[in-house]
């Protein structure tokens, strides 16, 4: 899907991206006006404690930027959000798994209604071309060895997946039934600038940063597969125009590495030793490993630009040089977060 002016220049776009308050978002945010200047974008963000609206200051004032206050459980501030989009991006979502074993609910909220809500507004919007459900490799459950396709079954083992899981089905049916332009991305953990301070890397590097011990759940022999987050907004950008509708397409950055490796690696770039590390209370549930084979997607011609080793670098270097950034954050943030979320170990 092109939108062509008749000189042959690319026409200007509305976007609607949702959640582009918060970490991927905003950064999809950067990555569009960077891509397409003259975009119209249009933000709904609930600002949940998750969000900071300094995310996206550098954009405030401009004629082609809106910032709009609202939830995507409220039809109404849908409905205004999306009048006259041609592409919508759903990042909005609960997106903590710790949070979701403590309060499952608000996550069914917005992850599934919040969902259902942008979706039946999106019935009514004829011009719209794209509809992107940004889901997560955690509806696949965790895997011990090989790694999931899109056709993998769907096991998610914690609340955060499973409602992810039924807003990343609800999009599907969509499609099926109402043959609405919808493509579902399913991404492994992301890291890089603007990332809440409850997700391990910012919480650890600025732990580190600070001076203090990073809280590791269990022995931290999990495996992650680390996404830096530009990589997935190219991926992101790429689907709306050479994706196919009805599809899924996996991102992950090719990354895996035990958690307690990972860390290692952060002790070292950031010159502290082993005595950093408390190793805490595991997480219920924990899922072990994910792991996605990402080989639709890189057919279409996308690869990740960072590993690992440049992708911690430039994050470090980020959190370093923006405490103006994260300070209040860290300091509104509860404090079980960096004594162990789920408690010290015995
Ligand atoms: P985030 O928590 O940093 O941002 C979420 C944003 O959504 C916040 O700005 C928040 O205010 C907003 N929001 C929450 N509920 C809302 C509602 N009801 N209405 C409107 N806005 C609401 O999360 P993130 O890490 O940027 O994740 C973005 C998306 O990417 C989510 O859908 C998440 O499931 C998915 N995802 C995240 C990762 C990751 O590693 N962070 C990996 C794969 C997929
Ligand atoms: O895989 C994609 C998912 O990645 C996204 O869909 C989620 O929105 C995102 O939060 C993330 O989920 P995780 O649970 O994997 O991310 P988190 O940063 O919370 O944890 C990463 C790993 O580190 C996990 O194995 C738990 C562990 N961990 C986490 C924290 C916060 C610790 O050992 N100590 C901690 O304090």
């Amino acid at each position: 899907m092109t939108v062509r002016k008749t000189s042959g220049a690319p026409a200007a776009r509305t976007w609607l991206v949702t959640g582009g308050a918060g970490f991927i978002g905003s950064n999809f945010v950067h990555l569009l006006f960077a891509q397409e200047p003259n975009a119209r974008v249009r933000v709904l963000d609930k600002l949940t404690y998750s969000a900071n609206l300094k995310n996206l200051q550098l954009f405030r004032g401009r004629k082609n930027f809106q910032f709009i206050k609202g939830d995507i459980c409220d039809a109404r501030a849908v409905a205004r959000a999306m009048a006259g989009a041609d592409v919508v991006v759903n990042f909005a979502a609960e997106t903590a798994v710790d949070r979701s074993i403590d309060d499952p609910h608000t996550f069914l909220r917005t992850d599934v209604e919040g969902v259902h809500t942008l979706l039946q507004q999106a019935r009514k919007e004829p011009q719209l071309k794209r509809f992107i459900q940004i889901s997560t490799d955690e509806v696949y459950g965790q895997i011990k060895r090989g790694s999931f396709y899109e056709n993998s079954e769907l096991r998610p083992r914690n609340p955060y997946a499973a409602a992810k899981a039924g807003g990343d089905r609800l999009a599907y049916s969509f499609f099926a039934t109402y043959g609405l332009p919808v493509i579902i991305t399913r991404a492994s953990n992301n890291y890089g600038p603007r990332a809440y301070l409850e997700k391990m890397i910012p919480l650890f590097v600025t732990n580190l940063l600070d001076g203090q011990k990073v809280p590791v759940y269990g022995a931290g022999l999990q495996i992650r597969d680390w996404l830096y987050v530009s990589d997935h907004c190219r991926a992101v950008h790429m689907l709306v125009d050479r994706g196919v509708s009805g599809e899924v397409y996996n991102v992950g950055g090719g990354q895996e590495c035990t958690n307690i490796s990972l860390v290692r690696r952060m002790l070292k770039l950031m010159q502290r030793d082993e005595r950093s590390i408390k190793f805490v209370q595991d997480r219920p549930g924990h899922d072990f490993r994910y792991s996605l084979d990402c080989s639709k997607l890189q057919r279409l011609g996308w690869r990740p630009e960072h590993n690992l080793r440049s992708g911690l670098r430039s994050t470090i270097d980020w959190y370093s040089a923006n405490e103006d950034w994260w300070r209040p954050v860290k300091a509104n943030m509860e404090r079980r977060f960096f004594t162990g979320y789920w408690g010290r170990k015995r």
